[in-house]
């Protein structure tokens, strides 16, 4: 069942310029996305960098403003603001940044971090808070005395921990995770999502998250979106996107996962030269004449492909 639902959300940002500082154009940044995120669930949004991926994020716990489209979570359209505190929608909803050491306040003690949510929902006497946060601590595996330091004072992996902690604080229905990992190491990377995904399991935690890595995402997501230029290329479930990817993007970010196997290494990077090459003389039939992506088709019950009538022909013909 779907938890809360993106309809055609677009967020244009209005480029100034000359003497008068009019707006002489927009950044396209979100440009008519749709997706449902399930109860329980992790929902993946994947794509490079400047895609738009931040700005949906941004938009779903409410700190941007959509130029149109709708957010509907409980029945009632989020993108007003009013309606966000009548269903104290920020209590339901949090966000883990990816750069700890700025998301974090280094002024303030853990504990202060960690509490902070709860302060602005919950009256805590002095004894419940500290109890409340030691017991956070313990959920992602931090010991108890860690409230009284500073975030300096813990490695990069902790203090996503510690993000962590402070996000589930309010009991949330939904997280929004952007690029929660990207400035970890590899076994640490695994390590925070193994707290993820232990969280998930026992507070029934939907996740939108947020990567530009299909690697990382992959065990992950039940469901996710490949976008580029402000547009999903690519919808489906992760067998979809994974055994059977459709979009020339999404085949060209599959094959810049990092090989893991020594033996496969010269193969994979044969193939990922090949798909670059492949990529650069398809490119331009897989979007409009402005460089805008197609829109998406329905390939199957789950999966949509942005794919220019000629693969789409192609395909059907292979299945008759
Ligand atoms: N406040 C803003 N004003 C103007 N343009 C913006 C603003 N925020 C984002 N943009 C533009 O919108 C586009 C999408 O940005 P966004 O941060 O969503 O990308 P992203 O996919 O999260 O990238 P990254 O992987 O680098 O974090 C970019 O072209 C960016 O420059
Ligand atoms: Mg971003």
């Amino acid at each position: 069942m779907a938890m809360i639902e993106i309809k055609n959300l677009k967020i244009h940002y209005p480029i100034r310029s000359g003497f008068f500082n009019r707006v002489t154009d927009y950044v396209y940044a979100v440009d008519g996305v749709n997706f449902d995120i399930e109860e329980g669930e992790t929902y993946g949004l994947i794509g490079e960098s400047g895609s738009g991926k931040s700005t949906i994020g941004k938009a779903v716990v409410g700190l941007e403003k959509p130029t149109s489209g709708q957010i509907i979570y409980k029945g009632v359209d989020i993108t007003k603001k009013s309606n966000r505190s009548k269903i104290h929608y920020n209590k339901d909803v949090q966000m883990i940044f990816q750069d700890s050491l700025s998301s974090l306040n280094p002024k303030k003690r853990i504990r202060d971090i960690i509490a902070e949510p709860i302060r602005n929902f919950e009256r805590m006497s002095d004894t419940e808070e500290r109890k409340r946060v030691g017991e956070l601590l313990d959920i992602v595996g931090m010991p108890a005395d860690s409230m009284y330091k500073y975030p300096f004072e813990f490695s990069g992996g902790q203090r996503q921990r510690i993000g962590i902690a402070r996000a589930v604080s309010t009991n949330p229905k939904l997280i929004v995770a952007d690029e929660p990992v990207s400035a970890l190491d590899l076994s640490v990377q695994a390590q925070v999502l193994n707290f993820m995904k232990q969280i998930q399991r026992e507070y029934n935690i939907s996740y939108l998250f947020i990567s530009h890595d299909l690697g990382v995402v992959k065990h992950m997501c039940k469901n996710m979106a490949i976008m580029t230029r402000g547009r999903f290329v690519e919808i489906g479930t992760r067998e979809d996107i994974y055994k059977d990817p459709l979009h020339i993007y999404t085949q060209r970010l599959l094959s810049a996962i990092p090989s893991m196997s020594p033996a496969t290494r010269e193969a994979d990077l044969a193939h990922r030269k090949e798909v670059e090459h492949i990529y650069r003389d398809e490119e331009s039939r897989y979007y409009n004449e402005n460089g805008r992506v197609l829109d998406l088709k329905q390939i199957s019950a789950t999966h949509q492909v942005a794919l220019p009538d000629s693969e789409l022909e192609k395909l059907k013909g292979g299945l008759a």
